[in-house]
């Protein structure tokens, strides 16, 4: 049930992530009524802003994230009067004393505390609402990635926070887990039983899971080249992903039933050996190229990079879960900046018939089924069948059964990720979130591919922007007979 009043509290509330993702989830929610009428909405930040001109700031930036049809001035009027903008250094103790005045005057069954600022900040922040006494036990704090470099760093995050919030308090962000599409990922395993049997390895012969992105690295470089593609991206967006994809069928919706069988697919993820990384993983660099019909500056001549930087803007990586359903079934991952286009994708690919009878395609190829489930930009699942060509031969031919959700759900509108994340901290579930375990697992399956690349002078392989990454690859599948991104 959704609490009758709620106090959010965004730290780093005049910075970029507040007013160009969460305030624009928070008006979304507001506009199609999903907050009660009671809810506070308080974002601290150690601008000098009087109110007035944060909600002239806050005006202008929300304007330019929301669709133009989801604008509604009403809305955004009485949006504004949840709005509340405090200076406040977190680093000082006596700061919190205003705050938590504030708070007192909008008294809230539930206080929900968002730490969108460097995690260096955590336990300071921590600690000091705990000694004004601010945390209470309907309060939660919210943490945003990066949580950690490497698992030392992860490790000491987590220590931080539990010194002051119980794991029951603690939601950790990974915002691909507040997406409609991922969430269609369990409706679709665990709402049909048409696929469950067939979801395991004697059906299936290879995953392959790619979030390609077109743009480049933005104004983040001094960030991205302290983070790179793998912690960016795979440590987090697609081993949450391979989780949704492998894990067993979870008892219930509750969130330690779903996290509890997560957790099981990052403890079977084979361990790599250096000698393992050398040979399943590629790391990868854009240089100058076009991408969108457009000239690209490459990855070295971007703002904040050093000219010999060495951080990779690509991965690929062949993964593997030894458990009785997965052994033996290779779950590639791919991430790239600068790709030909946006897209977010998990394809299963399913064992070719065991004996053949019809003719070898004139492509001089067959295709095996597929099912290739689009997360992003579009929204479909598409199975990939056989079909006999029309024509004397009895060739065959892949079409496609087509689901589109757009088509299929017209006229109801797709949340933004935000939006449903926000909601769940402040009803207080914590399925979308990961728990601590999880994120030490994954650090603990990445760690190896991180010091294995620091120590190897090779360093990332180019590729030209507005390509598929490095065309080792490609050769990490062709190896094993398979082929990533076959045209459609
Ligand atoms: C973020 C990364 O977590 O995810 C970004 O830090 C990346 O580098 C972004 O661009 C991608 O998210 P989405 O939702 O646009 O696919």
């Amino acid at each position: 049930p959704f609490p009758k009043s709620f106090n959010l509290v965004f730290f780093g509330g005049a910075g970029d992530l507040v007013t160009r993702k969460l305030l624009p989830a928070m008006y979304q929610c507001h506009r199609t009524g999903r907050l009660v009428e009671s809810g506070h909405i308080f974002c601290l930040d150690l601008l000098d802003l009087t109110q007035d001109a944060f909600l002239a700031m806050v005006d202008d930036r929300v304007r330019q994230f929301v669709p133009e049809g989801d604008w509604d001035d009403t809305a955004w009027g009485t949006f504004l009067s949840r709005l509340t903008y405090m200076k406040l250094d977190a680093t000082q103790p006596e700061q919190y004393v205003p705050l938590k005045a504030a708070l007192k005057r909008t008294p809230a069954e539930v206080t929900v505390f968002y730490l969108s600022t460097a995690p260096f900040l955590f336990a300071t922040i921590c600690s000091n609402l705990t000694r004004q006494g601010l945390n209470g036990p309907r309060s939660r704090v919210v943490l945003e990635k990066p949580l950690g470099h490497d698992l030392a760093s992860s490790n000491a995050i987590t220590a931080d926070v539990d010194r002051f919030f119980h794991e029951k308090q603690v939601y950790r962000i990974d915002h691909y887990l507040g997406k409609e599409s991922v969430q269609n990922l369990m409706a679709l395993r665990f709402g049909n039983s048409l696929f469950e049997p067939l979801w395991r390895r004697m059906w299936i012969s290879n995953v392959q899971i790619t979030i390609a992105e077109d743009v480049g690295i933005g104004s983040r470089g001094g960030f991205y080249d302290k983070t790179g593609a793998l912690r960016d991206m795979v440590q987090n967006h697609l081993l949450q992903l391979l989780c949704f994809v492998a894990m067993e069928p979870p008892a219930s919706l509750d969130s330690d039933a779903i996290r509890n069988e997560k957790l099981k697919v990052l403890e079977c993820l084979v361990p790599f050996t250096p000698e393992d990384v050398l040979t399943k993983t590629v790391r990868g660099q854009y240089r100058a190229g076009v991408v969108g019909g457009r000239q690209v500056k490459g990855y070295l001549e971007e703002g904040n990079i050093p000219p010999d930087s060495t951080t990779e803007t690509f991965v690929a990586i062949k993964a593997e879960i030894a458990n009785w359903r997965w052994a033996g079934v290779p779950f590639y991952l791919f991430t790239g900046k600068r790709l030909p286009t946006r897209l977010a994708e998990i394809v299963v690919h399913f064992h070719d018939v065991p004996h053949h009878i019809f003719p070898l395609p004139s492509s001089g190829s067959r295709a095996p089924s597929k099912l290739v489930i689009r997360l992003q930009p579009d929204e479909y699942i598409r199975l990939y069948l056989n079909a006999k060509a029309p024509g004397d031969s009895m060739e065959l031919q892949p079409v496609s059964l087509d689901l589109d959700f757009a088509g299929k759900f017209k006229g109801r509108r797709r949340a933004e990720a935000y939006e449903r994340l926000l909601l769940d901290t402040i009803r207080g579930n914590q399925a979308l979130f990961v728990r601590q375990d999880e994120l030490e697992l994954a650090w603990r399956w990445v760690e190896p591919i991180l010091n294995t690349w620091a120590a190897d002078p090779s360093g990332p392989k180019p590729y030209a922007a507005g390509t598929w990454g490095p065309a080792a690859s490609s050769e990490l599948l062709s190896r094993d007979g398979f082929g990533w991104h076959d045209e459609d």
